[in-house]
């Protein structure tokens, strides 16, 4: 296969345009085929439900080369059955599995050339997107859906290494309520976030920790991953809460976790209780696990390990992942759907 010509190690994290995006709409409760498109742009009603009312829920996955040569999809069963979840909590028609899974490896084979080659730690970022796109005046559920995927080349997340960052916590701003939206991944979840990571990043705090809404003391996530940790008698603990995404990448870390006897517990963590942690990470697709240095609470700064280093028990976890993501260790649990 030929690959576009390009600097695959140094290509970041941001969009690029590649040969296309696949899309299939769903009218008064049909479905009809998936379909390629070369153009970016699509013509939207305007008064489609999704530019109101915010219809709208999304997925992230990977595609990677293998060592072998060939194109993989990272669980994307899982992000099947987690994209339903959203749109049934939004009144959207689900996708079928089958529909999803045809879509995605399509647009995987359709932009083959812009899936980075193995030996670079690049990988393609796939974005699932499903829409209310029939018009709505009431606040109602729409008539018509529109399920895109697009995909865009994305570079090694630790160019400089895999080293620990800090957090802070932001008390004056939710994520989610307990019996709201945040254990599913609607749109409007992450506009709510945008203020937040912003003062954060200001503040110079890379990632935001948000904290139960109800009570203001326990942890939830990460503004766009789980909190993980290993305890300091060597457990993997990971919160237990109504109002977290359930995250494919810790729910894959548990398994490989459990594999290597390490007992996997969770439970409600208190903020006040973060000295526990030997070792604490934030886990999601983009970057498998980012290793917390620190996090700040009010007057209190909890610190985990070494400043410039991560825990020893995490970069286990992280090398298996990225293992069996790229083919280098056996795919003993089939996680990888192979597209071509
Ligand atoms: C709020 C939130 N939590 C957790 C995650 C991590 O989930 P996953 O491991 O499935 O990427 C994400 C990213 O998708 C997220 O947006």
């Amino acid at each position: 296969m030929i690959k576009k010509d390009m600097d695959w190690k140094n290509i970041g994290f941001q969009y690029r345009k590649t040969n296309g995006y696949v899309y299939a709409k769903c009218i008064n409760g049909k479905w009809g085929e998936v379909q390629f498109s070369t153009d970016e742009y699509f013509p939207i009603h305007i008064a489609a439900n999704v530019l109101h009312y915010g219809q709208a829920c999304f997925e992230g996955m990977k595609a990677f080369t293998t060592k072998d040569g060939k194109a993989a999809i990272f669980r994307p069963n899982m992000s099947a059955k987690r994209m339903n979840r959203s749109a049934q909590r939004a009144v959207m028609e689900k996708v079928p599995e089958e529909l999803f899974l045809k879509a995605v490896k399509e647009v995987v084979k359709k932009n083959i050339d812009y899936l980075p080659p193995y030996g670079t730690g690049s990988s393609m970022y796939i974005r699932p997107t499903l829409i209310g796109s029939g018009p709505t005046i009431g606040v109602t559920p729409s008539e018509e859906y529109t399920f895109f995927v697009l995909v865009t080349p994305v570079g090694p997340y630790y160019k400089e290494g895999f080293k620990p960052v800090q957090s802070i916590v932001i008390d004056e701003y939710d994520r989610a309520a307990p019996l709201g939206t945040g254990d599913t991944k609607l749109a409007g979840n992450y506009a709510a976030g945008i203020l937040p990571a912003k003062k954060a990043k200001s503040l110079g705090y890379p990632i935001v920790l948000y904290l139960d809404s109800k009570e203001k003391k326990y942890v939830d996530e990460f503004g766009t991953s789980n909190f993980i940790g290993i305890t300091k008698d060597g457990k993997f603990k990971t919160p237990k809460s109504p109002s977290i995404l359930p995250s494919i990448t810790n729910d894959s870390l548990q398994i490989i976790a459990k594999d290597i006897g390490i007992e996997v517990v969770k439970e409600q963590i208190a903020i006040d209780d973060l000295n526990q942690f030997a070792e604490v990470g934030a886990c999601g697709t983009a970057a498998v696990i980012t290793p917390i240095y620190s996090v700040k609470h009010n007057d209190k700064t909890y610190t985990f390990g070494e400043k410039e280093v991560a825990g020893e028990t995490l970069t286990k976890l992280y090398n298996i992942l990225e293992g069996i993501r790229y083919g280098e260790i056996e795919d003993k649990y089939n996680w990888l759907e192979f597209v071509v």
